[in-house]
């Protein structure tokens, strides 16, 4: 070992020390490196002193089956944290999960989770971002700064078109190279851009025919020649297949098999070492793929930390603090009968808190998955509640008798690991998807009988995915969606629900009337997929989410970024500081908003663009550009976001590029896709 070698000085050239390192490093050391030890970390290099290089899951904060069994914060579910559309808030929770990750001797969160949600039924709804890529990746890439900031390696995953559960181990993704472009790599391609994440997880699915890790389009082409991605890219764990062998995946660029051991059969050494032989691969290939995780090594410190330790335990009242503080942001008031809410605590005696999530806690060994976080505590809907009311209210169990009820509804996580690979119970969890878009049944019963012994009852919807309300919205006078607000969750909704908190909530995501109006639903072959033939069409191609509910003139029941607040805003006066854009460049568009309500409060100016003319077919509009903004009543703000000449471009296929045509392109503002009261024209000139 030498102690002064280059790659052991952290002061020097990133690129210098791994290459220092590659060249000291023989062939079977090599080899080691490419595939796991064990579930979760690699093998060490004890000759050169390299550390094992530790993962825990993520996405909801760090997972307690690969944090050595440890506790740490859970957060909300990550669809909540779009739904709070706030970047601070996505860094915050970023950092902490940086942190935690350390503190429990790990290197890198397998996190976040950003698939596009194309369609309210996929299991891993809860754990992604939303159907929309621009929203997506804004909040995905501050995630990923918040991770990294605190030398933690972030894990952007699942790459790519893994958008539904269901075998999502054989089937295969077949779409148009337009809209695997515009929609699919514009969000992957936006969060690197903007983040540079130091670690990639691909696939299990097949794409276009060949499975993630063996497939040199998407990994080569794509992610490293189109996008300039220079991290890692780890297997989904076993998702490398002895289809092609080890050859293949080295080639295409997959740089860790993961994990080492049961799963992991296709980088061994052996299988390695007999495609080097047989003279498939030469050695320069397996540098090429080691590289990138040798420069992750670097960038977390590997080789500068002390002893390997970790906490059990992480129970740190300021990163609880950020995870009530999101839940609270998170929440989507999408019903307000008479301004029922906020509630009035000195005007209520008696309240009823029941259904089947009021005392739910979540957090259980592998509920949902992979993304289980076992939280030191978790304060369930009913106890932030009485906890709240307790000096002045009672709580009872019968609805008849209360001056309000309080219903909480909605999904789970399928009712933890076993039980959900046993029993298939239906929620929102990893490996399979929900076949109904409703509640269950009984729920729908409880509502019904609950408002006919109080009509003042409030539905709280906890669940990671869209939900069909129309069976029953027209009953109920106020509806707020909480969706799974994590171990502060019950401090969240009652400050919301009495008012000490005004809900922001934008939804990330459209709410169908009935699942057949939805994109991915308007056949099986789209949604779950042709399970026969074994491929999942997405021929709805560019038309994601509201893109073609827009584009076919249909009534959403709840459109994409809606959310009410106990407050009104005003929009007015937009202005852009160019009504010309010629070739690079940025313009700046603002917005007056005004509190015209009585309390403080926030709200989400959402920035929409459509070509006016186009020589191909385009959504009538689409997002580019958001903030959320904090006013006083009587407060007015203006608002100004900053966009570039990438929110007119389009993928086309005859030039393989994002190109922008020339002409006029309307630019609306508004506080959800289907209310955007103001509007300014641009002319763009190539
Ligand atoms: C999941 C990943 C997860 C991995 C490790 C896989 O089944 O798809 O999201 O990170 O397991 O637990």
């Amino acid at each position: 070992m030498d102690k002064n070698a280059k790659y052991l000085d952290p002061n020097l050239d990133l690129e210098k020390r791994v290459n220092d390192l590659i060249k000291r490093l023989n062939i079977d050391e090599k080899i080691t490196l490419i595939r796991g030890k064990d579930f979760w970390t690699t093998n060490p290099i004890d000759r050169l002193e390299i550390p094992s290089f530790g993962m825990t899951d993520g996405p909801l904060g760090v997972a307690w089956h690969s944090s050595h069994w440890g506790k740490h914060t859970r957060f909300p579910a990550t669809i909540g944290l779009a739904a709070t559309w706030n970047k601070e808030l996505a860094y915050k929770m970023g950092e902490v999960l940086g942190k935690e990750t350390k503190l429990a001797g790990r290197h890198q969160i397998l996190g976040p989770g950003v698939n596009i949600i194309r369609s309210p039924l996929c299991g891993r709804n809860f754990e992604y971002l939303s159907e929309d890529p621009i929203l997506s990746s804004n909040i995905a890439s501050e995630l990923v700064r918040g991770i990294q900031s605190q030398n933690i390696a972030a894990c952007i995953k699942h790459y790519i078109t893994n958008n539904s559960e269901t075998k999502r181990m054989k089937i295969s993704t077949e779409i148009s190279e337009r809209a695997f472009q515009e929609i699919y790599v514009k969000n992957y391609m936006r969060i690197i851009k903007k983040s540079d994440p130091w670690g990639l997880m691909v696939c299990y699915n097949k794409f276009n025919g060949i499975y993630g890790p063996e497939n040199k389009y998407i990994l080569k082409d794509i992610l490293r020649d189109q996008i300039g991605f220079i991290g890692h890219v780890t297997s989904d764990w076993g998702a490398a297949r002895n289809t092609s062998g080890a050859a293949a995946c080295i080639k295409a660029g997959l740089s860790l098999e993961m994990p080492g051991m049961l799963l992991g059969r296709v980088l061994t050494p052996k299988k390695v070492q007999k495609a080097l032989d047989a003279g498939e691969i030469v050695e320069e290939d397996i540098n090429y793929i080691l590289k990138p995780l040798l420069r992750t090594f670097m960038r977390v410190g590997l080789f500068e930390q002390e002893e390997e330790s970790y906490l059990k335990v992480t129970d740190i009242p300021e990163h609880q603090d950020i995870a009530q503080q999101i839940a609270e942001e998170s929440m989507v008031l999408l019903k307000n009968d008479s301004d029922i809410l906020p509630l009035n605590l000195k005007a209520i005696k008696k309240i009823a808190i029941i259904g089947p999530n009021a005392k739910k806690k979540f957090g259980k060994p592998f509920q949902g998955g992979s993304s289980a976080v076992i939280p030191p505590r978790f304060i369930t809907p009913y106890n932030g509640i009485k906890r709240y009311v307790s000096k002045s209210a009672e709580i009872i169990d019968d609805p008849k008798d209360a001056d309000i009820t309080l219903l909480i509804i909605g999904l789970d996580h399928g009712g933890g690991f076993f039980k959900t690979l046993l029993f298939k119970t239906e929620g929102d969890t990893e490996g399979s998807d929900r076949t109904h878009y409703g509640l269950p049944q009984k729920q729908i019963k409880l509502i019904n009988e609950t408002v006919a012994k109080n009509p003042k009852t409030i539905i709280i919807l906890i669940a990671g995915s869209p939900i069909d309300c129309s069976d029953w919205y027209d009953n109920v006078p106020a509806i707020l969606n909480a969706w799974y607000p994590g171990m502060m969750g019950g401090n969240a909704l009652a400050r919301v629900l009495f008012g000490e908190v005004n809900p922001s909530g934008k939804l990330p995501v459209t709410y169908p009337k009935k699942i057949q109006d939805h994109p991915a639903h308007k056949s099986k072959k789209r949604f779950p997929g042709d399970l026969k033939e074994m491929k999942i069409y997405f021929d709805e191609g560019i038309f994601v989410g509201y893109r073609y509910f827009d584009k076919h003139k249909i009534e959403p029941f709840f459109p994409f970024g809606f959310g009410l607040s106990y407050s009104e805003f005003e929009l007015s006066n937009i202005q852009s500081d160019k009504s010309n854009l010629q070739g690079k460049g940025n313009f700046t568009i603002s917005v007056e908003v005004k509190n015209t309500g009585k309390i403080a409060g926030a709200e989400v100016i959402q920035i929409y663009i459509g070509d006016d003319e186009c020589s191909v077919e385009r959504p009538p509009k689409e997002l580019q550009g958001f903030e959320k903004v904090y006013l006083n009543p009587g407060e007015k703000k203006t608002v100004s976001i900053t966009l570039d000449d990438s929110s007119f471009e389009f993928y086309s296929e005859k030039e393989k590029k994002f190109i922008s045509e020339s002409g006029s392109f309307t630019i609306w503002a508004g506080t959800s896709s289907r209310e955007l009261p103001l509007s300014i024209k641009i002319n763009y000139l190539k």
